[in-house]
């Protein structure tokens, strides 16, 4: 039988990323980042457009030289068609369509939160792994997505529950933004957060019926608070920024766990996973590993390399896609609205 050979390309918001596999296995994994929007606070989308146009030929070429192949030994190519943002999704889909036409072979199109929850199938060489079972439970948490995932299959998935207004890292990173940290807050908020006392302050949690969440409320109850000691005291924030960084920690992860408890008491599903950019978070880890010892869950946890953007986790579910001959024809457009 001939090695499957796929291209994975990821381009839906700031990181430019591709990937090779062989027969499922990781060989390469290159992604540049965008410095660019450090001084806006935020993803600017046409500043991130134009970054992806300089870096995706560069990065592609790089992981295809990485992986020791020549590109006429592709299989197929992956891409994230959606969600994301279109200017920066454009840059991939057409240079996968171009690519793949230009090689003759066949195109895949692969959902972005879908390929956050197979990242946990990523397999590199000489790694053996436990992988979820189906069906399996998913907390997906990203700058744009707070959501809890049935997954029945790599290509069947439920949302179980999803935020209702902000996501869980976009909440994060404004109230990082708010005590005047840098961007992104998130990782910032992680490292301040292990010298402080969690139950130093406390925040609003919303109450919110079902499995959904919400972030809002949190962000504006940070806010205020901030506000009002810094009346007092324009120094609170220099004086406080581990405790208040430990305090809003604590509380995002105690909104999200509640909630994915709740799920898995309604679908007696304890095989659970998290995937997306937060769970590089070392509170929700350290929430995780505490509710498999209190609650009995089987969990798994990413590799830090696959929780943010990478085209490894697109190039995973390429790969089973292209053994189930599920190919895209090449007028199939980007779409930026979250759909599973
Ligand atoms: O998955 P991702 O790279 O992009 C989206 O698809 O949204 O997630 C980015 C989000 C940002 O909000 C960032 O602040 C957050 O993940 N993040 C973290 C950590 N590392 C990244 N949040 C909390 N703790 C971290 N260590």
């Amino acid at each position: 039988i001939k090695d499957v050979y796929i291209l994975g390309i990821e381009s839906s918001c700031d990181d430019t990323s591709a990937a090779v596999l062989c027969n499922g296995v990781l060989l390469s994994n290159v992604t540049a980042s965008q410095d660019v929007h450090r001084d806006y606070g935020g993803v600017v989308p046409e500043l991130a457009s134009r970054a992806h146009q300089q870096n995706v030929l560069p990065v592609i070429d790089q992981a295809i030289k990485r992986a020791g192949i020549s590109k006429e030994q592709l299989s197929a190519i992956a891409f994230t068609r959606g969600p994301g943002l279109m200017g920066s999704l454009l840059v991939g889909v057409s240079f996968a369509k171009g690519l793949a036409s230009s090689l003759s072979i066949p195109l895949i199109d692969v959902n972005h939160l879908q390929g956050h929850v197979m990242a946990h199938f990523i397999k590199e060489e000489g790694e053996e792994k436990a992988v979820p079972p189906f069906p399996f439970l998913c907390l997906l948490v990203s700058g744009g997505n707070s959501q809890i995932v049935k997954v029945n299959a790599y290509n069947d998935m439920e949302v179980l529950g999803q935020t209702i207004d902000d996501a869980a890292g976009e909440a994060i990173d404004k109230c990082s933004k708010v005590m005047g940290l840098g961007y992104p807050g998130g990782p910032i908020i992680d490292r301040l957060a292990r010298k402080g006392n969690p139950h130093a302050f406390s925040f609003a949690e919303p109450h919110i019926p079902g499995l959904d969440y919400s972030f809002s409320g949190l962000k504006t109850s940070f806010l205020y608070s901030l506000r009002d000691c810094v009346k007092d005291n324009p120094d609170f924030v220099e004086q406080n920024k581990e405790d208040l960084a430990a305090s809003l920690e604590y509380t995002v992860v105690d909104i999200l766990m509640k909630k994915l408890k709740l799920a898995v008491k309604q679908t007696r599903i304890k095989h659970v996973a998290v995937a997306g950019g937060v769970s590089a978070n070392n509170g929700l880890r350290n929430a995780f590993h505490e509710y498999a010892g209190k609650y009995g869950w089987t969990i798994y946890i990413p590799k830090f390399g696959y929780t943010t953007d990478n085209a490894a986790m697109i190039g995973i579910v390429g790969y089973y896609k292209y053994l189930d001959g599920d190919f895209c024809s090449i007028d199939k457009p980007a779409f930026s609205k979250v759909t599973f």
